[in-house]
């Protein structure tokens, strides 16, 4: 038999845990100080529950009807062809999980120097990263981690979210208290939060804040496919969905309650990337006297519960893959498939060494600037991929699948019959025409600089 989350709560907790991770607590107070506060929030708001939503309620019921992994779930429900879209979504999910995984490591050992009590934490970014070797090690400790939970599976996963997510919503409501008590906290929201009409309507915002939707409800792959094959049917999937949603912006809301405060109390200015949280926070925490490496490790320790409840999705996505498709047992796939992340994950370290080629100027685009290998994986993988996956998934339940209606109205509670009149043109005509649109112009914005809007 195969196995389901216990109660609703746990699939919901997983699915949160799942979504909520560095793209909550490290891109999206970035990306939104970037892109103008409240402007980047309400596209980002919009993208979510208008664009985003019915994707995610289109691959939780997917897996739901199917009861398979990602790509065998096309398969079980009758359309063996699409289930290419599955395996291209389990790849994306194993390439992105190659380079999260390393920044888990990044974590990990900036938890150890807390741990230890190292001095000028927040000057070891540039050391750390050039010594892959020590970035290898903590990414495979943390991978170590992951695999302890996922070789139990569904229940393994089911106890790690009971006991993480009320974690890390302490840890964070905790933080966040903390950093709006500082001097000189207002001048950290004004920045993150008063909207700058200007950049209402750039392409890059634009892009920005869809890729960010997409990212941090883990969209577009497959992931809720999988989580939703454990499922109960005695659950609807469109209120779950809503549920998930509201979590994972939620605590990206609150994310940026803490860290802009805490930047400009200290008289630092925001910085992209991962300064931001390596260096320019460190920095801050460093000003805080007696309390900073107190309140710098409770930091690093809520990134780490954060992101162990989404590296296990991602292992979660691809175990699933490995072992009902290749008949596998799920511990060696668990293994086997930790083992080959970390060995792609070196390509993804390698690319922050500034001694290797695959560091700045790697790749030219011809738009004209060049990234790193680490910024063109992340480009195709997560800004393109993601979305045009949620694309086709939204394509096949609305046009393909029969039984789309039929299962989103199992379990349901009434929810699906008040909203069905929004839903449906939705599902069908608005999401999939306006997704297709956003891709288009995402693609020649990011790789050639035209602005299509
Ligand atoms: N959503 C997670 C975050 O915000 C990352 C993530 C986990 C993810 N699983 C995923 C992203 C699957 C895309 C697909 O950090």
């Amino acid at each position: 038999m195969r196995e389901n989350f216990n109660s609703k709560f746990g699939f919901i907790l997983a699915a949160a845990g799942s979504a909520i991770g560095l793209g909550n607590i490290y891109q999206f107070p970035f990306k939104a100080g970037e892109g103008g506060g409240a402007a980047f929030l309400f596209l980002y708001l919009l993208f979510t529950f208008v664009f985003c939503l019915p994707v995610m309620i289109s691959e939780i019921a997917i897996g739901r009807a199917a009861r398979q992994n990602a790509a065998g779930s096309y398969r079980v429900l009758g359309h063996k062809r699409w289930s290419l879209l599955g395996k291209t979504g389990v790849l994306t999910g194993f390439v992105i999980f190659s380079y999260y995984i390393m920044i888990a490591g990044w974590i990990l050992s900036y938890l150890f120097d807390y741990l230890t009590g190292t001095p000028a934490i927040s000057q070891r970014f540039p050391e750390l990263v050039a010594n892959p070797l020590r970035v290898f090690g903590f990414a495979a400790l943390f991978m170590a981690i992951t695999v302890l939970f996922i070789a139990r599976g569904v229940r393994g996963i089911e106890s790690a979210v009971r006991l993480l997510m009320p974690a890390l919503t302490i840890l964070l409501l905790g933080l966040v208290i903390y950093a709006l008590t500082l001097d000189g906290a207002s001048q950290g929201l004004a920045f993150y939060l008063q909207p700058s009409a200007d950049e209402f309507l750039k392409t890059s915002t634009i892009h920005s804040a869809l890729s960010q939707a997409f990212f941090s409800l883990s969209l577009g792959m497959g992931a809720l496919i999988t989580y939703g094959s454990y499922m109960k049917s005695n659950q609807s999937i469109v209120k779950s969905a809503a549920l998930i949603a509201i979590a994972d912006v939620t605590i990206a809301f609150l994310a940026g309650l803490l860290i802009f405060p805490v930047v400009f109390s200290f008289g630092m200015s925001p910085s992209g990337g991962p300064e931001m949280l390596f260096a320019t926070l460190p920095k801050a925490f460093e000003s805080m006297g007696s309390i900073g490496p107190f309140i710098g490790f409770s930091f690093f320790l809520l990134l780490s519960v954060a992101v162990l409840t989404s590296t296990i999705s991602f292992l979660e996505v691809i175990t699933a893959y490995v072992s009902e498709e290749w008949q596998k047992k799920r511990q060696s796939a668990a293994i086997g498939v930790g083992v080959a992340v970390l060995l792609l994950s070196v390509l993804a370290i390698l690319s922050f060494d500034p001694k290797s080629t695959l560091s700045s100027g790697f790749l030219p685009y011809p738009s004209g600037i060049s990234v790193n290998y680490f910024t063109f994986i992340d480009d195709l993988f997560s800004g393109i991929y993601l979305p045009l996956g949620g694309l086709l998934i939204i394509l096949f339940a609305s046009y393909r699948w029969k039984n789309f209606k039929t299962e989103l109205a199992t379990g349901d509670d009434g929810t699906l019959k008040k909203i069905s009149w929004l839903l449906d043109p939705m599902l069908r005509y608005i999401c999939p025409i306006i997704l297709a649109l956003l891709v288009v112009i995402s693609f020649f914005d990011k790789y050639f600089g035209i602005h299509l809007i």
